[in-house]
């Protein structure tokens, strides 16, 4: 649907809230690389730095150096600026603008149903931020700034791409103009959609979970990486011959699923090879199997991270070109509205 009257465009974001998990990157960052490498549309990536502040500022010297990692961790895991547009989102300001709008076109009744305010908000949400409540309409800005049809991300943001798909259709209808946004699609694909803490295998895998022991971080070492996955929560029995053997076993499932996702393979081939065999043999090749892909990857990311001017060119460079797509779309949508324009902007008719 979106691509009927969309050209096929891809956008994503990541919150520079510090330090990746192996979650981010084979949920995400690693599907981002894939979508850029074929080559079949633009591809547009943000670090969310407006988001990051909705639970929370970090200070000003963290949410920088939380910024400058994440601009790392993306060239290091791949992304080309080259190929890919990649900037931060609060040098574009066309997001903020458009959030405003989508303010004013989501319901409240919408936003209170977002599972991921529950959880982030916690018990005492009358002391939540106003920011964390309307979050998903700045994800839906961020995306619809773009008019982009297609959006990777892991299964924890379903929720918030259905808001956006709905947030689209209604300023469509509401203000007259059909198909002017695009209906965006989730692109959740892949072994690990949902990888899952190693010590709870029915909690996500979260940079914000209290245990480091519950999450590998891009920039784990060779032996932190061994370590936490030997320590890794298992059950006694050995690994099954098919997936359905995985069913009642959650953290079973999520190393098969992260060995898959890691070995570009499915979770049957992983258990064709390694059916019957326990875990105390299992582990340590899935140990390393991730210091293989996320050794260079650390190791690139230092050498990044020691010239922020660099990575503050990248981020500006990216930063205009976002902009120059991002302003017509606002300026088109200011018009929709009926907002008086007198002083020049930009329109890219
Ligand atoms: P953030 O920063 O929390 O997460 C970035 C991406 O990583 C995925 N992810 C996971 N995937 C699999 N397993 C996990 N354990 C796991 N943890 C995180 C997330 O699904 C996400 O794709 N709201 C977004 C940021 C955002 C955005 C956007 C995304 C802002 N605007 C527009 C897409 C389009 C978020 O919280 O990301």
């Amino acid at each position: 649907m979106a691509e009927a009257t969309h050209r096929r465009r891809v956008f994503s974001g990541v919150q520079p809230t510090g330090g990746l998990t192996l979650g981010n990157y084979l949920g995400a960052v690693k599907r981002f690389v894939a979508m850029q490498d074929e080559g079949e549309a633009e591809t547009i990536y943000c670090l969310v730095d407006m988001h990051a502040i909705t639970a929370g500022w970090p200070g000003r010297e963290a949410l920088r150096a939380a910024t400058h990692e994440l601009a790392a961790a993306f060239l290091a895991c791949g992304l080309d600026p080259a190929r890919s547009i990649i900037f931060n989102q609060s040098q574009v300001p066309a997001h903020a603008e458009l959030a405003w709008i989508f303010n004013c076109v989501a319901r409240l009744g919408w936003l209170n149903r977002m599972t991921q305010f529950k959880d982030k908000a916690g018990r005492d949400r009358e002391a939540a931020s106003v920011g964390l409540f309307a979050y998903p309409n700045l994800m839906a800005a961020d995306i619809l700034v773009y008019h982009a049809t297609h959006v990777p991300v892991g299964e924890d943001q379903k929720q918030h791409l259905e808001l956006t798909r709905d947030i689209a259709a209604k300023f469509n209808n509401d203000f007259g103009a059909p198909d002017f946004f695009p209906l965006a699609e989730p692109v959740i694909e892949g072994a690990a959609t949902r990888v899952m803490s190693l010590r709870d295998g029915t909690k996500k895998m979260s940079k914000s979970d209290a245990s480091d022991m519950s999450r590998i971080n891009l920039t784990d070492d060779a032996d932190t990486i061994a370590l936490k996955i030997r320590k890794a929560r298992t059950d006694p029995e050995p690994l099954p011959g098919s997936v359905e053997g995985l069913e009642s076993r959650p953290e079973a499932r999520n190393l098969v699923n992260i060995y898959a996702a890691l070995a570009d393979t499915t979770p049957q081939e992983v258990l064709a090879e390694f059916a019957g065999r326990p875990f105390s043999e299992f582990k340590p090749r899935l140990a390393d199997l991730t210091v293989a892909t996320l050794a260079p990857i650390s190791q690139r990311m230092r050498e990044l991270m020691a010239d922020p001017g660099e990575l503050d060119r990248v981020l500006g460079e990216g930063a205009d070109r976002a902009a120059a797509i991002a302003e017509p779309i606002l300026a088109q949508t200011y018009d929709i509205i009926g907002f008086v324009r007198s002083r020049r902007m930009a329109t890219g008719a």
